[in-house]
């Protein structure tokens, strides 16, 4: 089986998590900045901005920022058609609230592009993926104040303007399902003692939804071809079993998640939240013209990462967490985890994009997906990552099956962190994901050299053969 022709293989990466030089050419401070080094067991603090002998492993991360080219190169060299990486905020505007941008940075974002294209490869670009500008968070309490969906549009006019013949494809936000979850890597925000959580999210929340519609709207109008998707992480959540209320509390959850992609696809709240909305007490605040800001900036395409799937239980008892599943659920017995223990799940991506395009009926881009793992170096310099090539084989003949059986529209496939780089999640460089290794461990000793593993020769005969070649 293979994929049609146009098919987007690529890699994708986020600015935060790669370029490192956080104060270099005039960048400003991001709420990824003020993120310590965490582990599996051990949460990242965030800490009240930079704090002397802390380890912030986005300061450094992987060199990008000087060493794009090379690493671009290497993308080439496995033939990547696209290219998903994110725009740093804070190298556009430090402060976030600055009416002129900062030219050294819209300066590199444009010699990156120019690379991407010198080999052919299409940028898709996320314009805020878990960085806001740390000054919007001092000054305005970031996504919790209406102010910043003002200063967000200007940012996307800056870099829509700058990029609208050298970048087609964008997206708003990065996983905007996450806001709960994470609110401050995802928002900027902190839940103070006593505060409703639900409340400070859900209208974090509205503002971005309305940001992302308007800035949508101005993309079309900058240039028509623009091509902007929303971006949100797939839980896809299965019943434990087939006693309907286990049934009814996967699909509660799931409702969870919907809820952000059906006010981005379909440009308004569905009944069911609403419904949810007034039951939890929460409100919240609109203006008059919201409703039509929504309805006229509904999105191209769904973006979307895929990692693991859950289980539900409506069994109280039962609600513990699955080991390092961080979305939750209990553990499926059916299925093997990550060294992170995130059930790994193939079948799953098949479902999720199934689930996905009979929803909305929309072109679906997996922008994410891929096995964060411990690598070896051998002492001939080679890294053996069949466990990573397995992984990819088996969601790579899943995703096939949704095209070619079940006529799902997929336009592209990004596999997460291309080359290794730094966790979200946990900060750790542990952590792989790449094809391309890295030289550099959590507390950030290393040359930054990098190295092909065997899955990126894996790789690229997979993109040169659109998929037929999985062996
Ligand atoms: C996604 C994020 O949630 O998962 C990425 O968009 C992140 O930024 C990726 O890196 C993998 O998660 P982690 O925690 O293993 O880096």
């Amino acid at each position: 089986m293979k994929m049609q022709d146009g098919f987007l293989w690529g890699g994708a990466t986020a600015a935060n998590q790669c370029e490192g030089a956080w104060n270099v050419d005039g960048k400003g401070i991001s709420t990824a900045d003020v993120a310590t080094v965490g582990s599996h067991t051990i949460p990242r603090k965030y800490t009240k901005g930079i704090i002397e002998g802390e380890n912030y492993p986005s300061h450094e991360a992987i060199g990008f920022y000087h060493r794009y080219k090379e690493d671009i190169k290497l993308f080439a060299q496995m033939g990547f058609k696209c290219f998903r990486m994110s725009i740093n905020w804070t190298r556009i505007f430090p402060i976030g609230d600055e009416a002129e941008p900062n030219e050294a940075g819209l300066q590199f974002y444009d010699d990156v592009f120019d690379e991407c294209l010198k080999y052919g490869m299409e940028p898709v670009v996320t314009v805020s993926h878990y960085e806001t500008p740390y000054g919007l968070v001092e000054k305005y309490g970031s996504w919790r104040n209406r102010k910043t969906v003002a200063f967000y549009v200007n940012y996307c006019k800056t870099i829509f303007t700058r990029y609208k013949n050298k970048v087609k494809y964008w997206m708003t936000f990065n996983e905007i399902n996450c806001i709960a979850l994470m609110p401050f890597i995802a928002a900027g925000i902190t839940i103070e003692p006593g505060e409703n959580k639900n409340q400070v999210t859900f209208q974090a929340a509205h503002h971005q939804f309305v940001a992302s519609a308007k800035a949508v709207a101005l993309g079309h109008e900058i240039n028509p071809d623009f091509k902007i998707g929303m971006m949100m992480i797939y839980p896809l959540i299965y019943a434990e079993t087939c006693n309907p209320d286990d049934a009814l509390e996967a699909m509660k959850n799931m409702d969870l998640h919907y809820f952000f992609s059906d006010v981005q696809v379909r440009g308004y709240y569905s009944n069911k939240m609403k419904k949810y909305i007034s039951k939890n007490n929460i409100t919240i605040k609109m203006e008059a013209e919201d409703e039509e800001i929504l309805n006229k900036g509904t999105v191209d395409y769904i973006g979307f990462s895929y990692y693991m799937s859950m289980v539900a239980s409506a069994d109280e008892q039962k609600k513990e967490i699955a080991a390092g599943n961080m979305l939750g659920g209990i553990n499926n017995p059916y299925l093997k985890a990550s060294d992170w223990g995130w059930q790994i799940d193939p079948v799953g991506v098949r479902i999720s994009l199934n689930n996905l395009y009979d929803r909305y009926h929309k072109p679906l881009f997996i922008v994410e997906n891929g096995l964060g793992a411990v690598d070896k170096v051998e002492k001939d310099g080679s890294i053996n990552d069949d466990y990573r090539i397995d992984y990819f084989r088996a969601h790579i003949e899943q995703l096939e099956l949704a095209v070619n059986e079940d006529g799902v529209e997929l336009m592209g496939y990004t596999p997460w962190g291309c080359i290794d780089l730094i966790s979200a999640s946990t900060g750790e460089m542990k952590k792989r994901y790449g094809f391309i290794y890295v030289d550099k461990d959590n507390d950030g000793n290393g040359t930054l050299t990098r190295s092909k593993k065997k899955s990126f020769y894996w790789y690229k005969k997979v993109i040169e053969t659109n998929g037929e070649d999985l062996d």
